[in-house]
């Protein structure tokens, strides 16, 4: 009688022990600056190689397509214990995720990070700015930049701060060319990390010197050098043909020799033919009229 019950509680454990994967371990999503991650450990189980495969839900899922679940791209029957959910997280509702552990033709159930996750939770970290002058500009380069957050950017004379203008800086115009800088004035810069009205902390406060140095002389100084040259050039030539066109008539009639011009044009106007021709139009015009005077009667 005692036998029964016990046996009854110990099938779904055996059931489990048999045909399931124990569930996957410490699920949870970080996010950071707008990328979102969902990650786990590794399943404590004999069998191997595990791997795992994730799955999401939005409003458009949930409330269009019926509750459906959709496959994390890149994220199906992976070995690593994280996943990328950044491209499938394209809107400002709120998501459900899922990973299930699958090895040698056992699957686990699907374990879910405590809460549905919403991408306006992501935390905004400082940008990594890296910093290159060159000439009377300096180039800024922000590394993971993307299209859903933003950097501004703040630059000031040093000591002058509460003077700083402030640039905005979206995935399209990064690198940044922060130009029209004056030379021999030292300038600060700090950036952050911005997404709606959300802020991050600054970025460590960078001064870079803008030199006079030789750096952006040489900038100037190829094309200049290329124009006096061609200018030269066409200034040689000209005077080179000028002198020959005057001082030596000779020499020019070697090359170019004139010939004496032909008879028939030289004599074009007393042309005989064309005197023929007048001469036959005028006599053609003259037409023979016989004038009948009255005769007496
Ligand atoms: C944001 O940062 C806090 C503190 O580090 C952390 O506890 C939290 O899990 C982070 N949130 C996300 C969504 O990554
Ligand atoms: C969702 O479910 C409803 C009711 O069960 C059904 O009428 C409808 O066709 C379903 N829509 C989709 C996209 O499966």
């Amino acid at each position: 009688m005692l036998v029964l019950p016990l046996l009854l509680r110990l099938i779904p454990l055996i059931e489990t022990d048999m045909g399931k994967l124990p569930l996957p371990q410490g699920v949870l999503i970080e996010s950071t600056n707008m990328k979102h991650w969902l990650k786990w450990v590794p399943l404590q189980v004999p069998c191997h190689p595990v791997s795992y495969s994730v799955q999401y839900q939005g409003y458009f899922e949930l409330y269009i397509k019926n509750g459906s679940w959709e496959d994390a791209p890149h994220c199906q029957n992976i070995n690593s214990l994280v996943c990328d959910l950044t491209p499938g997280f394209g809107s400002d509702s709120d998501y459900n995720v899922r990973v299930r552990a699958e090895c040698g033709g056992l699957v686990s159930d699907w374990a879910s990070p405590g809460l549905p996750f919403n991408r306006r939770q992501t935390n905004l970290t400082a940008p990594k700015m890296r910093a290159t002058v060159s000439g009377d500009s300096i180039q800024l380069a922000f590394a993971d930049l993307s299209e859903t957050v933003d950097v501004t950017l703040k630059h000031w004379r040093k000591g002058l701060e509460l003077e700083a203008s402030v640039q905005y800086v979206t995935a399209e115009r990064n690198p940044f060319h922060l130009g029209g800088l004056e030379a021999g004035i030292t300038y600060c810069l700090s950036a952050q990390t911005v997404l709606h009205n959300k802020r991050s902390a600054s970025t460590e406060t960078q001064c870079f010197d803008i030199s006079v140095s030789p750096g952006p002389t040489r900038i100037w100084l190829k094309p200049t050098v290329a124009c006096v040259a061609v200018v030269t050039v066409a200034g040689m030539a000209l005077a080179a043909f000028w002198s020959v066109t005057k001082c030596c008539p000779a020499f020019l009639n070697t090359c170019w020799p004139k010939e004496p011009l032909p008879d028939a044009l030289l004599h074009r106007e007393s042309n005989n033919r064309l005197k023929v021709v007048l001469g036959e139009e005028m006599s053609e015009l003259c037409q023979p009229v016989l004038v009948l005077l009255p005769s007496p009667v």
